[in-house]
């Protein structure tokens, strides 16, 4: 009979673990990264959005393109339309496309 203390045990850790999980991934990254550019409204990136409604990996951006700490560049509007930072997928190819007029506003609320 001793297994039974030993397997509940078990069981409460694995609850724990499982609680844990869910709780951070309520905020990947910290939550959403918020962009205060000086001449066009914010913009908010999603770590939600991006790696649980559009299943991207963390190392599709970290570090590849990003660092993992807030403010690590200067992402500048000509920058992202060549193709760098958020560029690298919003080119119309792999998500919308940054240089078109009518998706502005898709980023900058
Ligand atoms: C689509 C791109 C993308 C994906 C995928 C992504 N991130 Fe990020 N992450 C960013 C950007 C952009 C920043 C902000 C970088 C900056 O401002 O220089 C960031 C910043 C962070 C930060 C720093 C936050 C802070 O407040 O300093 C952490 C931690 C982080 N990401 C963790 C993760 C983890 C963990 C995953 C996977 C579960 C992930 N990221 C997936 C784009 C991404
Ligand atoms: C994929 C998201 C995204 C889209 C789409 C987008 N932007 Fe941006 N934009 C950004 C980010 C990120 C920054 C940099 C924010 C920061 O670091 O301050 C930025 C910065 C800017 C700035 C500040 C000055 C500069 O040059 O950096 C202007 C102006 C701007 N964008 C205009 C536009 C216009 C006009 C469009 C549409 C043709 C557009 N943006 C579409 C993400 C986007
Ligand atoms: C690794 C590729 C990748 C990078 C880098 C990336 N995105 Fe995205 N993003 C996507 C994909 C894929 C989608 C979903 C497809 C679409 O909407 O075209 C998306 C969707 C979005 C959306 C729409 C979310 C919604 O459904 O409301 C916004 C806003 C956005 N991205 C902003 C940004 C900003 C700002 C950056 C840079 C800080 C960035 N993205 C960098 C791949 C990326």
């Amino acid at each position: 009979m001793r297994n039974v203390p030993g397997n509940s045990a078990v069981v409460a850790c694995l609850l724990v673990i499982m609680l844990g999980v869910t709780a951070a991934a309520d905020t990947i990254g910290g939550g959403d990264i918020i962009f205060t550019p000086k001449n066009a409204k914010e913009v908010i990136f999603s770590h939600e959005k991006h790696v649980h409604d559009k299943g991207l990996k963390c190392t599709g951006c970290h570090y590849q393109i990003f660092q993992m700490t807030k403010g690590s560049y200067k992402m500048q509007m000509s920058k992202i339309t060549k193709g760098d930072f958020c560029g690298k997928c919003h080119n119309g190819i792999k998500a919308f496309d940054a240089t078109d007029e009518q998706h502005c506003a898709r980023c900058h609320k």
